[in-house]
């Protein structure tokens, strides 16, 4: 099947710009020189089923290493749900220091239902913004393409979904999540309220503007920043500084369009968009949606990127904690993050792109999760999956090159 043979578009830039983060330099300077390569992983495994898709994506970074000549160390540590039973707390100060210390950390999923009344310091969801905060990995990188194996799990027409490749730049360690004064109150009227504060520094524009034009220099050019700046200050400001970044960067055609309207276009007409880049919340909200184009969430891998120190990589989707323990979750997002983990954290490209093969030829060869199962498909559960997976890893020429 000749569609099949394109590599998952995962790339958001390469390698050779002053403005990318340094950590991306690390492994090829310090690291190739050595035939056996060793990296620390810290694996953050967290609650529902990412215990389950962790133990996959571990097995299958295992044996694509090994094949490229690299070893790794992984440490598991407790984070989340998990980490609140064990200790107390959502994000163990000895989770942050050992995901510091390590090459590179891939993230399971966090949350459940046993959780989700806890005060907002105990909740599962505070670690993960802990976590993101203390690693500085201010940019998200979400990419979402409709692989041709899939274009029938899309809700949408085949001819609105086919060929749909797009990445969303996602502003992760500012905005209305971190912005003070936040809280909970009264009013002059002596109401309760609740109240939080979207704001950005011109620094936290400027830094994700330029992964975001970067990356679009290496995709096809296009960027389209996506804010809300006929109501909200700090989206005219966003405008503003995106705009003045945009001078840097003549050959990318930059264009902007409001969040409500760019949610609809996302379903209207998903192929206008290459790269998108916006705020924290407007690309939580965003790439939920534009994951649904590609058929599932459970297909699609993150990135997240600061200026040094390690990556942090993780599924999209959250823990499912409705089949968790049941062996039926999609394993394959956790898997293409860890390709990612591989290319944008350790620059390890060939172990990242026999994974992303892998990937393909399992789908090529029929296997799919009930999420994507589609009729004359062989439906599998999360295990079965991965040593799918694990099998055309192991194939030297995968049927799909
Ligand atoms: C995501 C999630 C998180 C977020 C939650 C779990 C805190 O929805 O990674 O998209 O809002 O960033
Ligand atoms: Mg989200």
């Amino acid at each position: 099947m000749a569609a099949s043979m394109q590599l998952i578009n995962l790339t958001p830039f390469r390698l050779h710009s002053t403005s990318i983060p340094k950590h991306h330099s690390r492994p090829f300077t310090v690291r190739c020189s050595s035939s056996a390569k060793s990296y620390n992983i810290t694996l953050l495994p967290g609650d529902g089923i990412g215990p389950e898709v962790i133990s996959v994506a571990k097995n299958v970074l295992n044996l694509a290493g090994s094949l490229e000549g690299i070893e790794f160390k992984f440490k598991e540590m407790p984070m989340g749900g998990a980490a609140l039973d064990l200790t107390g707390v959502p994000l163990p100060e000895e989770t942050l220091s050992t995901a510091k210390q390590s090459d590179a950390v891939l993230l399971g999923a966090i949350g459940g239902y046993k959780w989700d009344k806890n005060e907002k310091h105990l909740k599962p969801e505070t670690g993960l913004l802990q976590l993101r905060a203390g690693l500085k990995v201010f940019a998200n990188l979400r990419p979402a393409s409709v692989l041709p194996q899939l274009v029938d799990a899309s809700t949408l027409k085949k001819e609105v979904a086919e060929g749909v490749d797009l990445m969303v730049v996602r502003e992760l360690t500012g905005g209305i999540y971190f912005g003070k004064p936040r809280g909970f109150g009264t009013n002059e009227n002596g109401e309760d309220i609740g109240y939080n504060t979207e704001v950005y520094a011109a620094y936290e524009v400027d830094r994700i503007a330029r992964i975001a034009f970067e990356t679009a220099r290496k995709r096809s050019s296009k960027l389209c920043s996506v804010d809300k700046a006929n109501v909200l200050e700090a989206s005219m400001f966003w405008r503003k500084r995106v705009i003045a970044i945009a001078e840097e960067y003549p050959d990318v055609e930059l264009t902007h369009m409001y969040v409500d309207n760019a949610a609809m276009q996302l379903v209207r007409n998903p192929k206008q968009f290459d790269t998108i880049v916006t705020n924290n919340i407007f690309g939580d909200i965003l790439s939920d949606e534009a994951s649904m184009i590609t058929g599932s969430i459970g297909m699609l891998p993150s990135a997240s990127l600061g200026e040094s120190g390690p990556g942090l990589f993780e599924p999209i989707h959250g823990s499912a904690p409705d089949i968790a323990g049941q062996d039926k979750a999609n394993p394959l997002a956790t898997i293409l993050s860890a390709a990612m983990l591989l290319k944008y954290g350790l620059g390890e490209v060939k172990a990242a792109e026999r994974i992303e093969l892998a990937v393909l030829n399992t789908l090529d060869r029929g296997f799919r999760t009930g999420d994507i199962y589609s009729d004359g498909n062989k439906l599998v559960g999360c295990k079965e999956m991965g040593e799918q997976v694990l099998k055309s890893v192991d194939t030297k020429t995968p049927a799909s090159v």
